[in-house]
């Protein structure tokens, strides 16, 4: 199947996937008009949606003449700009050398392409000619001569569509780039509700869902990274959608800076998104011959519910967008220093965790933050990469050699952006740090941000880090970045590009990442911004695993959790047993508990080891091996919500399903006990109706059939957070 046909007789631009469609035709006056996207509708052209009325106060560009119903402000389109009576959230706005921002883009060409298109210095999802295409489509603006390239990579398979835009400045004068969305999607003639992911630190990616209002509702991040209070993604759906009926579209950002999804329906209830790199403090000048890129946006439909479109997108982003060898393949089981020690450590005490850690099991030991520089607090230290000797006596390498001695490999935490004003690196260059000129500067956790849009900062940092993964063979690194993006002026660049800097800057930190993974392709690669504070797609094409929330209770980890699978695979979650009473919350849960939620991610450990009691332990490496057994099912698996992490739930289950419908995993918790408790059912999905399926635990066997439609009762042992867990498997047996 050709996945992008172009009709020369109709106009009529046909992206077809497996499960769906998308289309655009050149309208009248060559405008690119928006017809449909969803459900696949075969090979109908569907052009008999684009319906015109004479609209009052909807203003008619010269071109349409004497047609009062041709009208930009009502027409379902591709991609707009602005000062044309086109009144709604628009895509590109530019300011010409005159002073004036009007921009009346028409078609001006297209080409398809074998293969997916590349972005220079972003992250975007690739694929071979076999697997993907690309679509661009021209439009032209025919005053200035500035050219938006409208990008479509497009994988049939996965049902998915990317889009990206790349602006070209073909006039004779430097132009000011205002906005620069990535991609809008107009939505002829439906209701639909909004489910986004909001939150705050530790509790990352709660989960909203409201219909979409007749204002222009917008869900952003102007932080500088696309933050814990905001997520780049966001689900639009049928208002009837649930998690496994109704139509279902996903956006996700593949950018880890400002980020604006503005939804809007307009004055005859059509739904507009655009989606973009937030136009707050953004402009960039585009001399003559230049190109601007945006990033990419991923887009993918399901008509079969939330469950569907999440199951989509995390095998796109498993297969297409994260290059980490990694994604498949058995991740090493780590124990994170930090809520062990703080800052707190020496050698011993290191060496301590890591021997109890391999007696227990674990793969990898993980340093955190206070390695280095004299960083006794996080009031110090930051920018300096150099080992902290007075902490970590007989240096690194040694270390690392003593931990490697025990069967482990060895991890290291970096923060790489900051800088903290008490170090070596700020007093020789105190101008390296983002700051604005005459004015006292804003900490965030007593630090300032590097200014890595500039190359002699970025090369001087990973020079020193470079230097210690080489010196002590690390195998992992834990990528931190712990405040916001503030005192937003660089002193490289004139008055007049100030706007460009928070992008400029995300550009260097994905510079900086491109470095860190070409030099080291084995490393496994941890993201982490205060927990999930740069939880995207964007970072997901660096590192194949963020560090979900700095909250660790299992039980406040079930809503962060559930938010955070709607957008992105389980295996790209950080989650680990961590000690009771919490540290977050003070909340005392059981182990196994823990451990089930924990391993509804990729499980690690984050506690004093030592201090475990000989039961404990005994639970810890038992844990370890359950696991092992079922990675496979969390990394290659399809994901059911099989209830949901809401205000009032009584239960979360979740459930895993191999691709070849042999073994399933159905985990959660059971939050509250109470006497003469109701029964709930749970009811499995995805399984092989015909087939039987052992309880590893129980060994009860079921059909698979008599799973999905009867059901199975939640019982679990007195008290409340108890864990649910049938790990089952087909069998033969009668
Ligand atoms: C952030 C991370 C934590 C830990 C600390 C260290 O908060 O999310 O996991 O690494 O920094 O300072």
């Amino acid at each position: 199947m050709n996945a992008i046909i172009f009709n020369e007789d109709t106009k009529v631009f046909h992206i077809r996937t497996e499960h769906t469609s998308y289309q655009m035709m050149i309208g009248k006056h060559d405008v690119l008009l928006h017809l449909y996207y969803g459900a696949a509708v075969g090979d109908s052209e569907v052009t008999w949606r684009i319906v015109t009325f004479d609209r009052g106060f909807a203003a008619n560009p010269y071109d349409a003449g004497d047609d009062r119903t041709f009208s930009l402000d009502v027409l379902p389109q591709e991609y707009t700009g602005y000062g044309n009576a086109d009144y709604r959230v628009n895509g590109l706005e530019a300011v010409h050398a005159d002073g004036s921002d009007a921009l009346y883009l028409k078609y001006e060409s297209h080409r398809i392409l074998p293969g997916k298109y590349k972005l220079e210095g972003l992250p975007a999802m690739y694929g071979t000619d076999e697997e993907a295409q690309t679509l661009e489509i021209t439009l032209r603006d025919h005053v200035s001569g500035l050219r938006a390239h409208l990008l479509y990579g497009v994988f049939p398979k996965l049902d998915v569509i990317t889009r990206a835009v790349r602006v070209e400045n073909n006039g004779e004068t430097p132009i000011k780039l205002k906005k620069a969305m990535s991609a809008q999607l107009d939505f002829p003639h439906r209701p639909l509700d909004i489910i986004h992911f909001y939150g705050r630190h530790a509790q990352e990616r709660l989960t909203e869902r409201i219909p979409l209002p007749h204002a222009i509702h917008s869900v952003e991040s102007k932080r500088g990274a696309s933050s814990h209070q905001h997520n780049p993604f966001v689900i639009l759906c049928d208002h009837a959608a649930d998690e496994t009926h109704g139509d279902c579209y996903g956006v996700s950002f593949v950018y880890s800076g400002n980020f604006k999804c503005e939804t809007e329906v307009d004055q005859v209830g059509q739904p507009r998104m655009a989606i973009g790199i937030h136009p707050y403090h953004f402009s960039w000048r585009l001399e003559p011959g230049k190109v601007f890129e945006t990033p990419e946006v991923i887009l993918s439909f399901s008509e079969e519910g939330l469950g569907g479109l999440s199951r989509r997108l995390h095998d796109a982003i498993r297969s297409n967008l994260i290059r980490s060898r990694y994604v498949d393949s058995p991740r090493p089981v780590l124990v994170n220093n930090w809520e062990a020690t703080y800052f707190g450590f020496d050698e011993e005490k290191l060496y301590g965790i890591a021997k109890t850690a391999r007696e227990i099991g674990l793969d990898l030991f993980v340093l955190d933050d206070g390695w280095f520089g004299k960083r006794d607090s996080d009031t110090t230290g930051l920018g300096d990469w150099v080992v902290n000797e007075d902490k970590i006596q007989g240096g690194l390498p040694a270390l690392a050699e003593r931990i490697r001695g025990l069967g482990m490999k060895f991890g290291l935490w970096v923060e790489p952006e900051m800088v903290s004003e008490d170090s070596d690196l700020y007093r020789t260059h105190p101008d390296w740090c983002l700051r604005i000129p005459g004015r006292p500067m804003n900490r965030g956790r007593f630090q300032l941000n590097l200014d890595v849009s500039r190359k002699e900062v970025r090369d001087h940092v990973m020079g020193q880090i470079f230097q210690v993964i080489d010196a002590c063979g690390v195998e992992y690194i834990k990528w931190d970045c712990n405040r916001s993006v503030g005192n937003v002026y660089s002193a490289e660049l004139p008055p007049e590009r100030q706007g460009e800097i928070y992008h400029r800057y995300m550009l260097g930190v994905y510079d900086m990442m491109e470095q860190l993974v070409s030099r080291y392709p084995n490393l496994l690669f941890e993201n982490c911004s205060g927990g999930g504070g740069r939880f995207d797609a964007g970072m997901l094409y660096y590192s194949p695993q963020i560090w979900c929330s700095d909250n660790t209770d299992a039980i406040d980890r079930l809503k962060i959790q559930y938010g955070t699978s709607f957008g992105y695979p389980i295996s790209t979650m950080g989650a680990h047993v961590s000690v009771c009473p919490n540290h977050q919350t003070g909340r005392t849960v059981p182990f196994d508990t823990r451990a089930v939620v924990a391993s509804a991610g990729t499980f690690g450990f984050e506690l004093d080891l030592q201090k475990l009691s000989e039961e404990e332990k005994k639970q810890a490496s038992a844990w370890i091996r359950t696991y092992r057994k079922i990675e496979p099912l969390v990394q290659k698996g399809d994901y059911y919500r099989l209830s949901p992490a809401a205000e009032g739930s009584r239960h979360v289950v979740w459930q895993f399903v191999s691709k070849d419908r042999s073994e399933t995993l159905i985990a959660g918790v059971l939050l509250e006990n109470i006497s003469n408790p109701r029964v709930h059912l749970i009811f499995p999905k995805g399984l092989d109706e015909e087939a039987k399926y052992q309880d590893e635990g129980t060994g009860a066997v079921y059909t698979g059939a008599a799973l999905m439609h009867a059901g199975i009762p939640l019982v679990a042992p007195m008290g409340d957070y108890q864990p649910i867990w049938h790990h089952m498997k087909k069998c033969e047996c009668d």
